[in-house]
């Protein structure tokens, strides 16, 4: 199948390329060469494949959400987070000896460098979690260089448990740093989510019980978060590693990405933009109505997505999730109360209807996490420990497919020449 393209008279033919689900694309990558310089602009790449993927399906138009062809409804009921991180990483899900190994292995690579507490050390208390995580996993790297040149499927294998042991532990330390509570290692006679739990929240003069509704969540948050396919935190993983800068400069690189608030920062904006309503007296119609004003900046957190126009089917487990949530924890939260009433609202608004916007997975998740008793700021990094493994088989796959180095092209719209001028002059 063959798309053509007319351009100043001349037509060329390009082929096109079919998915495994029937998607298109038109696979432009001889077009500059063939018409001599023409290229596609496309500012957020809207409408562009930035490669062939085999990890993730999502259909935007119909809900559907896919890792490794297994549907997200079945594997957030069914599956624990590390069999997930399992499937998508290597494709397929693990047996059981499979997953005991992988656990094993992360288990053994999860202790971090006493030094790294001398960099943590330097960040003020009032440091952003999520720079410090960013750049304590950067740091990672001079205390492993051996994960950097990664050629082989083995070595891989080793930099990928590395990261899975080590990142959980960056994450909870840049908590405990925060909250001016020891560092703790965690244990490894617990499970993957139960042990991040327990580095998280335990406090040094007493005994940690795990929660097993809180755990359970936490699982299934993290299943729900961990890939989407090539959102900008996971383009820019597979950009950075394209240069072979190596898994941790790409994960250190990705969790920045994910910061911002109109991608992981989503679930931190959505509570602080409940809170501020609460503050402001709880008057939900008035930020309604700032939402729909073009000339106010402000927007809806938590509603939209670039990609699901129909409904996020991550945000309809987890609203179900975030009930049973509150509801097993008997919360009772103002804050809760008006995330309610604002979907109502929006649910009903031609403003929001017309445009196609419901509540993302971000709307609920920081619910969740409220409810779990997890401080604001930490928020994004709980999401960016679900993301880990979708990162890291972004990385992989990318790698495996001998993908060349991410470049794109631009359209220059800036002055044409003009001589240089000497400062007297100007
Ligand atoms: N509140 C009010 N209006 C909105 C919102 C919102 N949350 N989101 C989009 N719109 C409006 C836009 O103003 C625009 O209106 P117009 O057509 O009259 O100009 C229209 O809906 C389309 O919006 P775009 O920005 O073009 O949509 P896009 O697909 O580029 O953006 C995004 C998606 C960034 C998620 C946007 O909806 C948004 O900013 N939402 C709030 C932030 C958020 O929740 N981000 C989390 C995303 S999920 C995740 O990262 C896991």
């Amino acid at each position: 199948m063959n798309a053509s393209i007319e351009f100043n008279g001349n037509k060329y033919e390009l082929p096109v390329v079919k998915g495994s689900e029937n998607e298109h694309a038109i696979d432009i990558s001889t077009l500059r060469v063939a018409t001599k310089g023409l290229i596609t602009l496309d500012r957020g790449y809207k409408n562009t494949g930035s490669c062939e993927s085999g990890i993730t399906f999502l259909d935007g138009e119909k809900g559907i959400l896919r890792y490794r062809g297994y549907a997200i409804e079945e594997l957030a009921e069914n599956a624990g987070f590390l069999e997930v991180a399992y499937l998508l990483i290597f494709g397929e899900l693990p047996s059981k000896a499979e997953l005991e190994k992988f656990h094993q292995d992360i288990k053994n690579e999860s202790q971090v460098d006493e030094d790294v507490k001398k960099i943590l050390d330097g960040f003020p208390k009032s440091a952003h979690p999520m720079g410090v995580v960013s750049s304590l996993t950067s740091a990672l790297i001079a205390f492993n260089p051996g994960s950097v040149n990664v050629d082989s499927k083995e070595d891989m294998y080793q930099a990928i448990v590395k990261i899975m042991g080590k990142f959980p532990v960056l994450c909870a330390w840049a908590l405990r740093k925060k909250a001016g509570q020891p560092l703790d290692y965690g244990d490894d006679s617990l499970g993957y989510i139960d042990n991040i739990l327990k580095m998280m929240f335990k406090k040094p003069n007493q005994e940690y019980k795990i929660n097993p509704v809180v755990s359970s969540a936490l699982n299934k948050l993290l299943i729900l978060h961990a890939d989407h396919e090539q959102n900008c935190s996971a383009s820019t993983v597979r950009i950075v590693g394209s240069s072979h800068a190596g898994l941790f400069a790409s994960i250190s690189a990705g969790v920045s990405a994910l910061w911002g608030p109109l991608h992981g920062g989503a679930n931190q904006a959505v509570i602080e933009m409940l809170e501020a309503i609460k503050e402001d007296g709880g008057d939900t119609k008035k930020y309604m109505a700032k939402a729909k004003d073009k000339d106010d900046p402000f927007r809806l957190m938590g509603f939209g997505h670039r990609v699901y126009k129909n409904f996020d089917p991550r945000a309809k487990i987890i609203k179900k999730s975030a009930d049973e949530v509150l509801g097993d924890l008997g919360i009772q939260d103002p804050v809760l109360d008006i995330a309610k009433g604002l979907e109502k609202e929006a649910l009903e608004d031609n403003y929001f209807v017309d445009r196609k916007l419901y509540p993302n997975v971000d709307f609920y998740s920081g619910i969740i996490y409220r409810a779990l008793g997890i401080p604001t700021e930490m928020f994004t990094v709980m999401f960016a420990l679900g993301r880990l493994p979708g990162w890291i088989a972004q990385w992989r796959e990318m790698r495996l497919m001998k993908e060349p180095i991410g470049r794109p092209r631009q359209i220059y719209v800036g002055e044409t020449y003009r001589p240089y001028m000497e400062i007297s002059n100007r």
